[in-house]
């Protein structure tokens, strides 16, 4: 199984993220717990280039975050779910369709077809988006993309509100401003 988290800055994401995971570890499943961009040396190097490096055009950053995916999935998660592990991944696919397709303005499709091969066509079997009005947003980091203004979150969150439309399959909307226990225990009988 295979299943992402996604969100603005701050939604709260890597939170339930990792509460998943050590729910599953508890239960004895074998786990595995990832981050984007990164997750292997190659990655690494691409998450230092694209959020300490210089600037770069849109093109540019969303073909370094597909590039950095790649890796990761013909390294990592590709191996764990054909030996039958539990893929968490804080942000994936989805992350470049808001980021780059929506609030750079490259387009969700093309983005997504960059991604598609990329990845050769692996989605997670469900993703859940963590929805928070930008406001409430609690945001830690501050990272090249992090710098950006109020409006490009604002263009960030509207374009994750309209995967969740896009995708009602896989993509689950989660009301981010609940207190995270709750929002766990939705997860949970989301999965069960
Ligand atoms: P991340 O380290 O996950 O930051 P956070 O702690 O806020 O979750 O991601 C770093 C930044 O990279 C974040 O602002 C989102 C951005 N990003 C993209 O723009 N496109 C992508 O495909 C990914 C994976 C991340």
């Amino acid at each position: 199984m295979f299943v992402s988290f996604e969100g603005i800055d701050g939604s709260g994401k890597t939170t339930q993220a990792e509460l998943l995971v050590k729910r599953l570890a508890d239960e004895g499943r074998d786990v595995l717990a990832l981050r984007e961009p990164g997750g292997t040396e190659l990655g690494e190097r691409i998450r230092e280039l694209l959020l300490d490096g210089p600037a770069m055009s849109p093109w540019a950053e969303a073909s370094l975050f597909a590039a950095a995916r790649a890796e990761l999935v013909a390294e990592v998660i590709r191996p764990a779910i054909d030996r039958g592990a539990v893929v968490v991944c804080d942000r994936y696919v989805d992350s470049s369709l808001a980021y780059q397709g929506v609030a750079r303005g490259l387009g969700v499709e093309r983005v997504l077809e960059l991604n598609l091969a990329a990845t050769g066509g692996l989605l997670p079997d469900r993703t859940f988006v963590l929805l928070l009005a930008p406001k409430d947003a609690r945001r830690t980091t501050n990272d090249r993309i992090e710098r950006e203004d109020a409006e490009f979150v604002r263009r960030v969150d509207d374009g994750y509100r309209r995967l969740v439309t896009m995708f009602p399959e896989r993509c689950v909307a989660i009301d981010a401003s609940r207190a995270p226990d709750a929002i766990a225990e939705e997860v949970r009988r989301e999965l069960a």
